[in-house]
């Protein structure tokens, strides 16, 4: 099976048949990456290319790799070391891209929806690699593979995600994922930082983490934005966070005592999680990023494959 669409905006967009294709099609990346020579030619002469507007390890290396592993030709372009300086708009970067040979553009935007204009604009497939608040598809499908890779399945599942719902695209994402899947998914944080309407999403709200944790199969830990808000506006202060929502041991027991500990990356320990509770062999922290890039193998694979057809 291949992606419906041209590109990957969103998992909103994606059926549940199409986000378990992606999680299937990633089983077998997940095999090829075993292997001592980690390279199959699928996507041989095909140009994929990073642009990103904001920060990150994560997501950009292992879109690059996962390029490389599928033999394509992979470059990156950071926005702050590019002609976006001299005022070239996004547009026009990314058609500039286009007319060099790009077949895959993978975008980060601060702004919900630049990945959509260029999908719009461009013959080249587009990858959302998160933009704004809006989603990271591609970090929730890793996700729900970690999850699927640990428990067997994701019916029936409960999954409190705590902290800074507001800012996050990774809790829309994993929202839709989730969902669609057959979880449940519980979300928690200060009542500043929950979006009103989220209900509606299929969320139920928390705002005592306690509550939130009881019976949950996973819990999810995101990172507080800092970036993207005014912190005295919204929190009473990082201490008092980290009093209230910050993940302990003593809270994870309230969870079921195999519950899955998640988070995104980047963490910042003693802050939303205790270093102890990061570290513990249930916490997936490392095995999310590496399936990262079984998980983007898996999507360019898919968009590659069905221009292929
Ligand atoms: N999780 C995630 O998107 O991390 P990066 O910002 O490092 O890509």
């Amino acid at each position: 099976m291949w992606l419906r669409g041209k590109d990957l905006l969103g998992l909103a967009e994606l059926s549940a048949e199409e986000i378990e294709a992606i999680i299937e099609q990633a089983e077998a990346m997940h095999e090829v990456l075993k292997r001592t020579i980690k390279k199959v030619p699928t996507l041989r002469g095909r140009v994929v290319v990073n642009l990103f507007y904001e920060p990150s390890t994560r997501t950009r290396f292992s879109f690059e790799l996962a390029a490389k592993y599928l033999s394509a030709e992979t470059v990156s372009l950071a926005a702050g070391s590019s002609s976006v300086i001299k005022g070239e708009s996004l547009l026009d970067t990314a058609l500039t891209i286009e007319a060099l040979g790009a077949d895959v553009v993978v975008l980060r935007h601060p702004s919900a929806g630049a990945p959509a204009l260029l999908a719009r604009h461009l013959r080249a497939a587009v990858i959302n690699a998160g933009d704004g608040m809006h989603e990271h598809p591609t970090q929730a499908l890793l996700d729900l593979f970690t999850v699927k890779q640990r428990k067997g399945h994701l019916e029936g599942l409960t999954v409190t995600i705590v902290g800074d719902i507001l800012h996050s695209r990774v809790a829309r994402s994993n929202l839709w994922g989730f969902t669609k899947l057959g979880a449940k998914v519980r979300v928690c944080g200060p009542p500043t930082l929950i979006p009103p309407g989220i209900e509606r999403l299929g969320a139920e709200v928390y705002s005592r983490l306690e509550e939130a944790l009881v019976g949950a199969d996973v819990v999810y830990v995101l990172r507080l934005q800092r970036e993207r808000f005014a912190e005295r506006l919204m929190i009473p202060g990082p201490r008092e966070y980290a009093r209230l929502y910050g993940l302990t041991l003593d809270r994870l027991r309230l969870a079921q005592p195999d519950a899955l500990v998640m988070h995104p990356g980047p963490v910042n320990r003693g802050l939303e999680i205790a270093a102890e509770v990061a570290e513990l062999p249930q916490a997936t922290i490392q095995n999310q990023v590496t399936n990262g890039v079984a998980v983007r193998m898996a999507c360019l694979y898919l968009l590659m494959g069905r221009r292929e057809a």
